[in-house]
């Protein structure tokens, strides 16, 4: 298939091989995409760089998108390399171990502003900072969660991150839409990745998915590469400000 054939795609998130964003960056490098990564800090270089390498990539680069200007840097570097962007994935998210855990209510000022920070506010800085090198038609994808919308235990201050997240996603399609660009986002169902480690109790979240959901599996990180390279290609001309939930049917139940 070559659903994005010739696109050029920044991939902000792999961890590793097991990064939701991994999935994305594999789908869209085999639906014919020039794939560039960016990862958070040094320590995740040496996981990241030979992910480059398999995907034949001319750009992988260090970005904490906590720092506006290390983005701006970056947005230099991909203009060097690529000229326009056509597509970008957000697949990033941040909350300190102490607030994924215990009472909602005892969520410290400090942790709140980090995950909202990291998880919904970088978002907006990706489609500011890049707004000058974006090609006609662009766009954005970012990874959503159901606590966004009802509680799970533990999710806690990412829940209130991921509502954010979405509403971003609508509000940035209003401005993205006046330039004829779209943003998505894929509320994915439980996935075994790093950050979702970090959650207490996620072995629960399978076993309801699995018992509950329509269609009685969980997905996977190829179930959203699929998803993301469809979203972002032109065959998806008309969608934009969606949360598309990706759960094999679970957000529809209630018991
Ligand atoms: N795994 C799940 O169950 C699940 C379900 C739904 C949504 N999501 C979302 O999918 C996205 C990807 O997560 P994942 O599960 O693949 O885990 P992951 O740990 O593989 O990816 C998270 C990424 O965020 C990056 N990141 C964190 N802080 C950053 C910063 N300051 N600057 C740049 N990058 C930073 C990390 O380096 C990492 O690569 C997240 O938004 C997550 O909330 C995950």
């Amino acid at each position: 298939m070559s659903l994005m054939k010739g696109k050029n795609v920044l991939i902000f998130g792999v961890a590793n091989d097991k990064s939701i964003a991994y999935g994305i960056a594999k789908q869209m490098f085999d639906d014919g995409a020039n794939v560039g990564f960016s990862y958070a800090n040094q320590a995740f270089e040496k996981q990241v760089r030979p992910i480059a390498e398999r995907f034949d990539s001319k750009f992988c680069e260090e970005c904490d998108l906590g720092d506006d200007n290390a983005i701006e840097e970056l947005v230099k570097k991909a203009e060097k390399v690529y000229g326009k962007i056509d597509t970008i994935i957000h697949s990033v998210a941040f909350a300190p171990k102490a607030a994924l855990t215990g009472r909602f209510l005892d969520t410290k000022r400090e942790d709140f502003i980090t995950a909202l920070n990291i998880s919904a506010y970088t978002l907006v800085a990706l489609a500011q900072k890049f707004e000058g090198i974006l090609a006609e038609n662009a766009s954005f994808l970012t990874l959503s969660y159901y606590a966004a919308i009802k509680t799970v235990p533990n999710y806690n201050v990412m829940g209130v991150a991921k509502a954010a997240l979405e509403a971003v996603v609508r509000f940035l399609a209003v401005d993205l839409g006046n330039k004829g660009m779209r943003i998505n986002a894929i509320s994915a169902g439980p996935v075994r990745t790093l950050s979702a480690r970090g959650v207490e109790g996620l072995s629960r979240l399978f076993e309801a998915v699995a018992a509950r959901a329509p269609l009685h599996r969980n997905i996977d990180i190829e179930d959203c590469g699929h998803l993301a390279s469809f979203l972002c290609s032109d065959k998806a001309k008309n969608i934009t400000g969606e949360v598309v939930y990706l759960d094999a049917g679970f957000n529809g139940t209630a018991l």
